[in-house]
């Protein structure tokens, strides 16, 4: 029967404390990732077995004892990475081998989107991801692990939420697990409660917080004053036509991001197009809320509802693009902003500068 240990530790529970905090910013947040990760460490590797060895030091022979056998490292991506080096750094002959999971918004279930393993699987696996919500993508990467002959699995998360312990458990009853809290319960969307938020968002600075939008929307009401105090200036401030190019720019980025994370084998660099996908996908979908349906698709304009619909499956379209790299999300988005653009330019589509005045001028 595997064991379910939490770490009772003082230092524990103090980095735990500025993990938690939501004032905590990106760059303090990895720090204490790290430093909770060694502690999980040194836990999850009392039980490695050991070899005798003599070493010769500057004095005598010393009768020594070091690491057997082939150790793997997996960290779940995106937010498994932030936990790698802290490990790397305790067993440096690790193998490091990568699993990609991200949860489905409507099904909460773990979609597996990259997987790189060799043929020869090491004796012991320790998953590392922040995480156990659920316990979805734990117990699938265990499975897979499972699968590929690893015979002795360890699963290190920082923070475990009691349903997700109970089904790893289920699931895999010899696997041991190790964490630094066990939290109260899962919230609708399946958040730990109280947990942190999203590991993955806070270690790779890609949450859009309130903050952000307030800036956003603060700069646009500042925009408007502007217009509404020079109602002359006759283009540049709603350039609807250079915010359709926009659009079509980043889904291409986008289609070269899937295209180049099917196609690399370097790990750094398809992490690296993963996450520019995402902020591709993130700044088309904020030029249809923040550009058009905040400030340019107004209730008394012709054909307003066929502009929203069309907006509407705009951003769904671009969720998908950001869960997958599927090249048909792709083509979805341009037919739509093809659609759009000859909706709500009519005649003046794509011409070079058809730059609209206020409504309101
Ligand atoms: C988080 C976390 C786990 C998963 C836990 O990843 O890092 O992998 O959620 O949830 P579960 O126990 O319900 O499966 P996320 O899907 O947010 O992806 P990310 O690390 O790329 O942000
Ligand atoms: N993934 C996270 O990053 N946080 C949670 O609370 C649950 C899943």
């Amino acid at each position: 029967m595997g064991r379910i240990v939490q770490l009772d530790h003082p230092l524990v529970c103090h980095h735990l404390a500025a993990l938690r905090d939501r004032s905590t910013p990106p760059r303090q947040f990895r720090e204490q990732v790290r430093r909770l990760s060694v502690l999980l460490c040194c836990e999850a590797s009392t039980s490695l077995p050991l070899r005798h060895t003599q070493v010769e030091t500057p004095l005598a022979t010393a009768e020594c004892r070091e690491l057997e056998g082939r150790i793997g490292i997996v960290p779940v991506l995106r937010a498994g990475l932030g936990m790698c080096e802290a490990v790397q750094d305790m067993i440096p002959h690790a193998e490091v081998w990568h699993l990609g999971f991200y949860r489905d918004e409507s099904t909460l279930e773990p979609v597996e989107y990259y997987r790189k393993f060799s043929d020869s699987p090491p004796a012991t696996a320790l998953i590392l991801d922040p995480m156990l919500a659920t316990g979805g993508s734990a117990s699938e990467g265990i499975s897979i692990i499972r699968d590929w002959g690893v015979q002795t699995i360890s699963l290190l998360c920082i923070i475990a939420a009691p349903e997700g312990i109970a089904r790893v458990t289920a699931l895999h009853p010899d696997v041991d697990i190790f964490c630094c809290a066990v939290d109260s319960h899962l919230n609708e969307k399946a958040y730990i409660v109280p947990g942190l938020g999203d590991a993955g968002d806070r270690i790779f600075n890609t949450m859009r917080s309130t903050t952000t939008y307030l800036t956003i929307a603060v700069l646009f009401t500042a925009a408007s004053a502007t217009v509404q105090a020079h109602c002359q200036v006759p283009c540049g401030i709603y350039d609807d036509q250079m915010r359709i190019h926009m659009m079509e720019e980043h889904v291409t980025t986008i289609e070269k991001a899937m295209t180049q994370i099917e196609a690399n084998e370097n790990i750094n660099q398809t992490v690296r197009w993963i996450m520019n996908k995402d902020e591709h996908a993130d700044e088309l979908t904020e030029i249809v809320t923040y550009y058009f349906m905040t400030q340019r698709i107004k209730p008394d304009m012709e054909n307003y509802e066929e502009n929203l619909k069309l907006l509407h499956e705009i951003m769904i379209y671009s969720m998908k693009a950001k869960q997958t790299t599927d090249l048909a999300n792709v083509t979805k988005l341009n037919e739509l902003i093809a659609q759009f653009e000859q909706l709500y330019l009519g005649e003046d589509a794509d011409h070079d500068h058809e730059a609209m005045e206020d409504d309101d001028d």
